[in-house]
């Protein structure tokens, strides 16, 4: 084969641009890059290995001759342009929640599941950037020594909220180190795009990722709770999450709190981690060594450190997991998945 045709859906926003530099360095076999946004940005170039590439605006016809179209412009895009994709005989990654808890469309951790892909009926989802680190330190845990209960408290980066919301840390950062007010920040988006009141993220910690759903959980924490059954495929798992945005670009950290089937004791996990795919164990007190955002923008790894036995609990474990949320947790899973696609036969080549 000469290469696949592959389309980025969202190529100007946060996720899209790191899709672009994901593809610039992966394996995948490429033949041709069509970058897709909306009108209003059709007509820009991006530079792709050295070529000028024309930024298109996304209409159905974008996906003729297609083979792999990776979405992150919205829910809403999604769920009226990845059917189009799909039609035209596209396989698509999705990297919103449109259709990740839909009964036919796997929800792809490439470490963790990837068998799923091989019941793909044309769209694959990726996780939520918080559920897909927490999946990548657990999955080797969970195979050595079975798992029943997760606590999980994420302190994410507002890069999680698209650019805008990259934007409004800056602008409230800027002013109010130059004196302005609190009260005087003009908060627009964050804590919920969709909510109807905003706080200064500047300075804060806001305890609150996307709107209130159930429970007084946000959907955040449901995605997590969601979504970990469903890559675990297994409803028993006891999970509950607290979701907090904080005033870091990029990078997003996890305190995670587990309790598994059996007992293992922590060198055992250690010594699990350090050959897991996908892990980088940070983990020595004694040199002040732990996994953090800052160190972890631009891998694509999940870093784990900080584990230590529960003092009252036997199976008890505590951890620090950090990861890039734009690329483990966005960009680098779906640009994983179109290459395990890729490894297993399961594009659809046109
Ligand atoms: P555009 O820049 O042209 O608005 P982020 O998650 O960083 O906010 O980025 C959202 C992405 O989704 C951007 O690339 C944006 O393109 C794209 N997008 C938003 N609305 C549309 C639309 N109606 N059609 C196509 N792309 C869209």
């Amino acid at each position: 084969m000469t290469g696949y045709n592959v389309a980025v859906v969202g190529a100007t926003g946060a996720v899209g641009t790191r899709m672009i530099e994901m593809l610039e360095q992966s394996t995948l076999p490429l033949a041709q890059v069509k970058l897709l946004a909306s009108a209003r940005s059709a007509g820009q170039t991006r530079n792709f290995k050295g070529d000028e590439l024309v930024i298109e605006e996304l209409v159905p016809e974008s996906f003729e001759g297609v083979d792999i179209a990776l979405f992150s412009a919205g829910g809403g895009i999604s769920k009226k342009f990845a059917p189009e994709a799909v039609k035209r005989g596209a396989v698509v990654v999705d990297n919103t929640s449109a259709f990740r808890m839909d009964k036919d469309v796997p929800l792809v951790v490439p470490e963790v599941n990837a068998d799923a892909l091989k019941d793909h009926q044309g769209i694959i989802a990726n996780p939520n950037c918080s559920t897909i680190q927490m999946m990548v330190a657990l999955e080797p845990i969970r195979q050595a020594a079975g798992l029943k209960r997760i606590i999980v408290s994420t302190y994410q980066a507002v890069s999680g909220a698209g650019a805008k919301a990259m934007e409004e840390l800056r602008r409230e950062s800027a002013a109010y180190l130059a004196g302005t007010p609190v009260d005087e920040l003009n908060p627009e988006i964050l804590p919920a795009g969709g909510d109807k009141k905003h706080y200064p993220i500047a300075f804060n910690a806001l305890p609150q990722i996307d709107v209130f759903a159930e429970d007084n959980y946000t959907y955040e924490e449901w995605k997590m709770i969601n979504e970990t059954r469903k890559i675990m495929a297994d409803d028993t798992i006891k999970i509950a999450a607290t979701c907090v945005r904080i005033p870091v670009f990029a990078g997003h950290s996890e305190s995670v709190y587990i309790e598994t089937e059996d007992v293992i004791d922590v060198a055992a996990v250690k010594a699990l981690l350090a050959k897991a795919p996908g892990v980088v164990l940070e983990d020595d007190p004694s040199q002040q060594s732990y996994p953090q955002a800052l160190n972890a923008v631009g891998k694509k790894e999940t870093f784990v450190g900080r584990l230590r036995r529960d003092l009252d609990v036997e199976n008890g474990l505590h951890m620090w997991v950090v990861s890039d949320n734009l690329l483990k947790g966005a960009a680098w899973n779906s640009v994983q998945i179109a290459e395990t696609l890729h490894a297993m036969d399961l594009v659809r080549v046109n």
